[in-house]
């Protein structure tokens, strides 16, 4: 008899417990889910389908002053490729498009590897449209992020990526 009860004792004191805890939980899922539809009517996300190019209207006539000299080709590429350009976050190693991180992106990023529509891009496109990127679809590179002389090689190295493909 005397086991009982203290075993009941013991299943009561589990039980409330538990429903403190319960409570508990319910209490904090409220509010974080209060707070957050607060955060989205004051912040409702941003409507990014129809932003574009803001390019100056003579971006087609920037003369690229850097010859597309190995060098230059090269230090594109490191800088397409490293953290402090991540160009190949989105557009991946070959121009192409970064599948593993596709559906993480706002928009599908442009084929830099399409050899119809890149030769027609002057050198002074592709520099503005580095420059200045697409508010909330890609990153503006323009200074401090990187120098002139850094985006004019990253044009040289984008080139490279829709060059015809010899064929092997
Ligand atoms: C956050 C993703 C993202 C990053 C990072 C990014 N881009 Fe882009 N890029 C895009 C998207 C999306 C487009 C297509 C935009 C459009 O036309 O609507 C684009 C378009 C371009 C174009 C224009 C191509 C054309 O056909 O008009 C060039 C050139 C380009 N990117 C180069 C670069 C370079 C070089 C870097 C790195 C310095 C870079 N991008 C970094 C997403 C990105």
């Amino acid at each position: 008899m005397r086991i009982r009860l203290i075993v009941d004792t013991k299943l009561t004191m589990k039980s409330t417990s538990a429903k403190l805890l319960t409570i508990a939980a319910a209490l904090i899922v409220g509010m974080a889910s209060v707070s957050s539809s607060a955060r989205r009517a004051q912040n409702p996300t941003p409507d990014f389908s129809h932003n574009t190019w803001d390019l100056p209207p003579d971006a087609d006539k920037a003369k690229n002053p850097t010859a597309a000299t190995p060098e230059s080709i090269a230090q594109g590429k490191e800088l397409f490729m490293s953290r402090k350009g991540n160009c190949v976050f989105c557009h991946g190693e070959t121009g192409t498009g970064n599948e593993a991180n596709l559906p993480k992106l706002r928009r599908k990023p442009a084929n830099l590897a399409d050899e119809k529509r890149m030769p027609h891009l002057s050198d002074g496109e592709i520099y503005w449209k580095i420059t200045r990127g697409i508010t909330g679809i890609m990153p503006s590179y323009d200074e401090p992020r990187l120098t002139s002389a850094e985006r004019w090689n990253l044009v040289n190295f984008v080139r490279t990526l829709s060059a015809p493909k010899k064929p092997t």
